[in-house]
């Protein structure tokens, strides 16, 4: 993707969907064929969801749209997101034209190392077993490392293997062992899965244990993903509010989520409207990431927030995130799902990390604008409006009368599809 590209692309919710959908056509360059898979004229088709999962009986279609204005890492990004639920692109968008007035998204991320766990039962000595495996530790990643694969083959594979004996259970003491496995540009479940399930009778053998379950862990704590950026406070006022104001009153939202369960989850869900739209966009598993992203947000113990927000030294506003995003951009439904493939050109994307971080940043994005909202105005206001288009749309209104529609209803008070109705009929009469 060149530098030169701008996703600092005003108005672009008012044009017409198709305007949009050639906006992004030429960003990506996408061909006649691609733009139709855009419009679903072409995408997901019977025979490929048959072979997708089992039981298939159709195709379920949700909106993709596409975030303006990111900034990561000094490089323009236009974001796919597949979501159900209004105002959340726009809200996103327009975060994350905030935080490029204080010069964008800087992010980062660890190797993409996997956790493969291996549940061992039934030892004589766990201790003994315990350093059975350690002291083998070579010969069982090469072991590991054995079946090969396409993670092995570009470099990925068997890192490190740890042992977590647990003592105390209801079914008495039990060894865990966890394989470490770099799986490079995959999410790499199958691979690991593959690892743990091969290793199994070694670790029997070395141990003189019973294996009870192989798999991978969803709290991938090795393999995460930061974003952190600037709002100049200036920036954060409004007519009712000052800059400085709304930045007290957003750190004062930041650290009731960091303080309260109740709040950290419904904080910690805005956060997920953002990196789960960007994760179904590009075909990849959402409930692995929201799986590992809420363990990870109770790891000392409390349920807390996966953001921080404080005021720097010059009065401005700073954000930071941090979570588990296992991620790929090979394998699974990535390449499959032709909207998916369409998704990770878009973005430009050259590896599973860099699309982590971006996802992280809209995740940092997201939150903003959910807790600036609610300590400035509130959400209603904006949600109504929404509401209202929806309400509109469903009573036939269609063009320009929707907006007319939309601006009658606020402002009479009255958000109601009979309403709706009426002034449909009365512009249409
Ligand atoms: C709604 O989908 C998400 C919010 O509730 C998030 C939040 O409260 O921070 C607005």
């Amino acid at each position: 993707m060149s530098n030169q590209k701008s996703s600092r692309i005003s108005g672009f919710y008012r044009r017409s969907l198709a305007e949009r959908a050639a906006v992004v056509a030429q960003w990506a360059n996408l061909s006649t064929q691609e733009q139709a898979v855009l419009l679903g004229m072409n995408g997901l088709n019977a025979s490929q969801a048959d072979n997708m999962i089992e039981n298939a009986i159709g195709i379920y279609a949700l909106p993709l749209g596409v975030a303006t204005n990111f900034l990561i890492n000094d490089q323009d990004y236009l974001v796919p997101m597949v979501i159900e639920e209004p105002s959340v692109v726009a809200a996103v968008s327009n975060a994350a034209r905030l935080f490029r007035e204080g010069g964008g998204f800087t992010t980062s991320s660890d190797e993409p190392i996997m956790i493969g766990q291996i549940q061992v039962l039934d030892l004589p000595d766990i201790y003994v077993a315990a350093g059975a495996i350690r002291s083998n530790k070579d010969r069982l990643l090469a072991e590991a490392n054995e079946i090969g694969g396409s993670i092995v083959k570009h470099g990925g594979g068997a890192r490190d293997i740890q042992v977590r004996p647990i003592l105390e259970t209801p079914i008495g003491p039990m060894l865990i062992v966890h394989l470490l496995y770099d799986t490079r540009d995959a999410m790499g479940a199958n691979a690991i899965n593959t690892a743990v399930e091969h290793l199994a009778p070694r670790i029997e053998e070395l141990t003189g244990g019973r294996v009870n379950l192989r798999i991978l862990s969803n709290l991938t704590d090795q393999r995460k993903a930061r974003a952190e950026g600037m709002i100049p406070a200036k920036e954060l006022a409004s007519q009712s509010i000052s800059g400085q104001e709304a930045v007290k009153a957003i750190v004062e939202a930041g650290i009731f989520a960091e303080v309260d369960p109740y709040r950290a989850t419904t904080h910690n869900k805005g956060i997920m409207n953002g990196i789960d739209a960007v994760v179904i966009a590009t075909g990849n598993d959402w409930r692995a990431v929201e799986s590992g992203a809420h363990a990870y947000a109770a790891r000392d113990g409390q349920y807390r927030s996966l953001t921080k927000w404080w005021q720097d030294e010059n009065g401005n506003l700073r954000g930071s995130i941090e979570l588990p995003l296992a991620l790929g951009i090979v394998g699974g439904a990535t390449r499959v799902h032709p909207a998916a493939g369409l998704a990770l050109k878009i973005l430009g994307i050259q590896s599973a990390r860099q699309l982590s971080e971006i996802a992280a940043a809209v995740g940092l994005a997201q939150n903003l604008a959910a807790i600036r909202a609610l300590a400035t105005e509130g959400i209603q206001n904006g949600h109504m409006r929404m509401h209202a288009r929806q309400l509109a749309v469903a009573a036939g209104a269609s063009g320009e009368q929707v907006a007319r529609v939309v601006q009658t209803m606020i402002e009479e008070g009255s958000i109601r599809l009979e309403r709706a109705k009426a002034l449909v009929q009365e512009m249409t009469s």
